[in-house]
């Protein structure tokens, strides 16, 4: 069930990076289904093309890689040209695989710090003079960003890198109006991520014992959160990271780890 009503984002432009699946294609959905003008971006065209089918409503289904600018740039050049000045611009391009840092090549690091937090900044920079008034942006970050987490050393600095990146712009582009905040989601059910870092029923098990809610979130309900952070409601918030996890972050590093879980 959702607190907001259909028409919310009709004459709004979102363009959503990564969100041709998992958590993030889910925000785009949602946004579509509220009246928004939809474009999501990644590095497969096949799976680009299926997922803006997916949303439907002439969703646009761009590919690009984050890590390169220009690709970058000309996805949402083509979105603002197709679309109009992008209201609402969504980071959840993301990577990760489960490695001790001594499993990890210099590149194997590198890689996810470019996807995630090199990708972020260039989505955000590429976007900046492409955007509508009152723009609201969003990163996707993860609990790693605060709480250590072993065999994530790339991801724990990448997304610890995103939340002072949406600090930091939320700060020098206020001013102009532009709000800038995260989305920190928890464990979700069916997506990539989870299936990457709790690959058996009994990893699920030791990870949904330790959150206070026990129980793996929806994608529906990550997209919740994307919706009220661009919505009129949260005109007066920027620069928040908004947890939705079940109150996973909660407690101690150790006694998760201690569970067996890695998230
Ligand atoms: C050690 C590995 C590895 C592994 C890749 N590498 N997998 N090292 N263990 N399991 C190394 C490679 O050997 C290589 O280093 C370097 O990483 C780059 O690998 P490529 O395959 O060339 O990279 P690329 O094709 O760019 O793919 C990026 C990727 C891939 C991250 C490796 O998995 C990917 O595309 N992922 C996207 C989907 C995804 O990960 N979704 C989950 C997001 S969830 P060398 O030295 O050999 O060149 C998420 C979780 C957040 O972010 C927290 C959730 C709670
Ligand atoms: P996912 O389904 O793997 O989605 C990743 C998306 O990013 C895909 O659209 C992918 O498409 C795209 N992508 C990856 N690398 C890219 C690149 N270099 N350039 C452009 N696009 C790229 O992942 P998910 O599990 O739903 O996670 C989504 C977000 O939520 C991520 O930011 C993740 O860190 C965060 N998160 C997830 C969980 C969870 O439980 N799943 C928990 C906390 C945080 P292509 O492969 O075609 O490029």
């Amino acid at each position: 069930m959702s607190a907001f009503k259909d028409n919310l984002l009709a004459g709004m432009t979102a363009f959503v990076a990564g969100g041709t699946s998992g958590i993030n294609l889910g925000i785009a959905k949602r946004y579509a289904a509220l009246g928004a003008k939809v474009a999501v971006a990644g590095r497969n065209p096949e799976k680009a093309a299926n997922a803006a089918a997916e949303i439907g409503g002439g969703a646009l289904g761009l590919s690009c890689d984050v890590r390169d600018y220009a690709q970058i740039r000309a996805a949402l050049e083509e979105a603002k040209d197709k679309l109009g000045p992008l209201d609402i611009v969504v980071s959840g391009a993301a990577g990760n695989f489960v490695a001790p840092a001594l499993g990890m090549s210099a590149n194997g690091f590198k890689t996810v710090v470019d996807i995630d937090l090199n990708g972020t900044f260039n989505v955000f920079r590429a976007c900046y003079d492409l955007l509508a008034p009152n723009a609201s942006l969003i990163a996707i970050t993860a609990g790693q960003a605060v709480n250590p987490s072993m065999m994530q050393a790339h991801v724990c600095a990448a997304k610890a890198g995103i939340n002072q990146l949406i600090r930091v712009l939320a700060m020098e582009w206020g001013p102009a109006g532009v709000r800038v905040n995260g989305i920190s989601p928890g464990p979700i059910a069916g997506t990539e991520g989870m299936a990457r870092l709790s690959p058996t029923p009994e990893s699920d098990k030791a990870i949904t014992a330790r959150i206070p809610l026990r129980r793996f979130g929806q994608v529906e309900e990550v997209a919740e959160s994307a919706v009220f952070l661009v919505s009129d409601s949260a005109r007066y918030v920027t620069g928040t990271i908004l947890d939705c996890d079940g109150g996973s972050q909660l407690g101690d590093a150790r006694d998760r780890q201690a569970a067996g879980g890695l998230s």
